[in-house]
């Protein structure tokens, strides 16, 4: 393999990581993205076609003579990005739509757990004329956890343990969406495990942890999330072992016997009891965003083959290596994030740019931040930037990061300042 094309679907933190990653591989000589962001632009040629426009990327694609599409985010996967590729013969990371639908839809991924016999929590299904009180009564004496079931862009569940904003929170997603699932709540400490599938067979990342609160000590509204660590120890070898066999294998076994093989990365968030077997909390169909950026730098083979393999069902025959440091990341977010951030405002201080992993240094992931007329670096998003960083202990890349990110300047941004606590 040699002089490879690839086209990155996205514009946050989790594709700038991407093309840092792709553009260590040596069979890559081209790395597109689209839209992209201020910090793709030195590793890639940035394209203006929205993520959302499908047929715009599968013309992008054909353009550049793309030899893999990388897709970063699920609403394209979710509005059949994979399938019109597919047709094209064009090998994409990332699942086409019928597959998709694993995040799109929670009932969905309750269905196909079900016939997987996959651990997950119970749950009742309510619509119009349901009996709300009794599927309250039935989950009642802990918090009640109520998901949508559409993409909700993470505003789409709540856990409460009042009744009344239970209640209304349910009502008001029948009305809008037809129904809404009403979840039993499950105790235990949360860890996101990124497994690359294919038809052929599948590869466990490192586990990792991110922190979805805005605030330290996991307070504050949820967000898409504020850092994040890899490994995470909570993930002992016994809950690895543990999680593939009762969850990976049924889920691969399920899903290589379905018409079209899944082809991406199936990201299992995973609740972890004190005791007991790991359930599963959700799956998203893509790389989570921030845990992208401190995975990827720990996979020491080759980030093209990997997910070129995985594209094109020849992962059974990759072995693939990983490092034994400690990757951790640290965002940055815009004052007012998540609710309304504010956007456009200069960042100052930007460390000179660092175009691949390095241990011992840390680097910046842009992830909403772009240019204003002048040339200047400037905030576009609620999560402008993430300060990451490997090192021998997770201590060191703590560290490393927040020494970073204490150097970068963006008035009324905030960033959380217990990265890792759990594990530390
Ligand atoms: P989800 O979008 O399904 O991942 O839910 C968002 C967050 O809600 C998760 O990261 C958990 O913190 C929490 N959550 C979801 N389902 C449950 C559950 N059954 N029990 C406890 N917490 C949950
Ligand atoms: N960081 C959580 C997610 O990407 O869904």
């Amino acid at each position: 393999m040699a002089d490879k094309v690839v086209l990155v679907v996205g514009g946050g933190g989790r594709e700038h990581a991407l093309c840092m990653g792709l553009s260590e591989s040596q069979h890559v000589t081209q790395i597109h993205c689209s839209p992209g962001n201020a910090g793709t632009v030195s590793l890639a040629m940035n394209h203006s076609v929205p993520a959302s426009d499908i047929e715009g990327l599968l013309n992008l694609a054909k353009k550049v003579s793309a030899d893999l599409v990388v897709a970063g985010p699920e609403a394209p996967l979710c509005a059949g990005l994979a399938d019109r590729l597919s047709e094209q013969g064009i090998p994409c990371f990332g699942p086409v739509a019928a597959l998709a639908h694993l995040e799109g839809s929670k009932l969905h991924a309750k269905e196909v757990m079900r016939a997987a016999d996959v651990p997950t929590a119970a749950f009742h299904v309510l619509e119009k004329g349901s009996d709300l009180d009794a599927a309250l009564d039935d989950f009642a004496g802990q918090p009640w956890v109520v998901k949508r079931d559409v993409l909700a862009g993470g505003k789409g569940v709540v856990v409460t343990a009042d009744r009344v904003e239970a209640l209304a929170f349910i009502r008001s997603s029948i009305e809008s969406d037809g129904r809404v699932l009403l979840e039993q709540f499950l105790p235990g400490e949360e860890a996101s495990m990124l497994v690359v599938m294919d038809g052929s067979g599948f590869v466990c990342l490192p586990a990792s942890q991110d922190h979805k609160r805005a605030f330290d000590g996991d307070n504050g509204p949820n967000t898409g999330g504020m850092g994040a660590y890899c490994p995470a120890p909570v993930v002992t070898e016994e809950i690895r072992d543990l999680t593939v066999q009762t969850i990976i294998e049924p889920m691969h076994a399920y899903l290589r016997g379905l018409e079209q093989p899944y082809r991406g990365v199936l990201y299992v968030g995973l609740m972890i009891p004190k005791s007991g077997l790991p359930s599963v909390v959700e799956f998203n169909v893509r790389f989570g965003d921030p845990e992208c950026q401190i995975t990827l730098p720990l996979i020491e083979s080759d980030l093209f083959e990997l997910l070129h393999a995985a594209a094109t069902d020849g992962l059974s025959q990759m072995k693939v290596r990983f490092s034994h440091l400690h990757a951790a990341t640290v965002v940055l977010a815009a004052e007012g994030y998540p609710q309304s951030p504010v956007k456009g405002r200069l960042i100052r201080g930007m460390p000179s740019e660092r175009l691949s992993f390095s241990a011992g240094e840390a680097w910046v992931n842009h992830a909403g931040t772009g240019q204003n007329a002048d040339g200047e670096l400037i905030s576009t998003g609620g999560r402008v930037l993430s300060c990451s960083a490997i090192g021998p202990t997770l201590e060191d890349a703590v560290e490393m990061a927040y020494a970073l990110l204490n150097t970068i300047d963006l008035e009324g941004s905030h960033f959380r300042k217990d990265i890792g606590f759990r594990a530390l």
